[in-house]
């Protein structure tokens, strides 16, 4: 990495798919004079139902990508990733500050009334010992309802924000939350704000969904702060997005999303 300008170099962010785009979209809102490389591992989705192990390993590869391509900082933009990856990458580079996701159920304790709240994740998040840890320090007294959502980042990664299968889907997944008094939904997965506004139909407005996007872009401001690496607007910052199989998914959500002229790379690995 050249240190000299460092500050001048992208924010790297990773996810499995489309879902980091959402933390991403947050970035470039919250920090508009930044560089973003984005990797969206799309032959290898889903990450949620795979063993931590294999997930970690691709978490590594995905990294040592973005780092040669002088990443400055890495935002592990998926729940799942960060779940079974965060300290092995932390050790791996320490030099390097890695920003990890975690689902919001602090947030989430603060702002129910009904002391309940839903957390909406994926298989591999909820089994991990870091999802455990969260629970142990901050749902005590609170009742927790957790579900794996099996099979809607495929819908989602297939542009289904809206459908009526994706409805159906979302239906039995909250329903039975409201019916118990949920009063306060997490988004675990970052997949699924794309799908927020038909699940706050569903839930109604006196449910508040918990996105955690914009608190990781302000983290990000705060490292980036802290360490004196806040880019300049010497030039034009960069968007390069790399997904690892079709190009299809992608451009279709960043066509929602706020960035401007992205260039987007077929990933090949060797
Ligand atoms: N977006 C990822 C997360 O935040 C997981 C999606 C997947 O299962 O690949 O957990």
């Amino acid at each position: 990495m050249d240190t000299n300008h460092i500050h001048q170099q992208a924010i790297g962010v990773f996810d499995s798919g489309i879902g980091g785009l959402t933390v991403a979209n947050a970035i470039h809102t919250h920090l508009s004079k930044e560089s973003i490389y984005y990797f969206g591992d799309t032959n290898r989705i889903p990450y949620g139902t795979k063993p931590a192990s294999t997930v970690l390993q691709y978490c590594m590869e995905i990294s040592q990508f973005l780092l040669d391509q002088s990443c400055k900082v890495i935002v592990v933009a998926c729940n799942t990733a960060t779940a079974a990856a965060l300290p092995q990458l932390r050790a791996t580079w320490p030099q390097v500050p890695f920003v990890g996701m975690e689902p919001a159920v602090k947030p989430a304790v603060s702002a129910t009334k009904t002391g309940k709240i839903g957390v909406l994740a994926t298989q591999t998040t909820f089994k991990s010992p870091r999802y455990q840890r969260l629970l142990e320090r901050f749902v005590e007294s609170y009742e927790c309802f957790e579900n794996p959502c099996i099979g809607l980042v495929e819908l989602i990664e297939a542009g289904c924000w809206d459908s009526r299968e994706t409805e159906t889907l979302l239906r039995s997944i909250v329903e039975p939350m409201l019916a118990k008094g949920v009063d306060t939904l997490v988004l675990g997965c970052t997949h699924y704000p794309f799908v927020k506004e038909l699940l706050q139909r569903i839930a109604g407005p006196a449910v508040q969904i918990i996105d955690p996007a914009p608190a990781i872009a302000r983290r990000l401001e705060s490292i980036l702060i802290d360490k004196g690496w806040q880019r300049q607007r010497e030039t034009k910052p960069e968007q390069k997005f790399w997904v690892s199989g079709d190009k299809d998914a992608l451009e279709k959500a960043l066509s929602r999303l706020d960035f401007q002229n992205p260039n987007i790379f077929r990933f090949q690995s060797q």
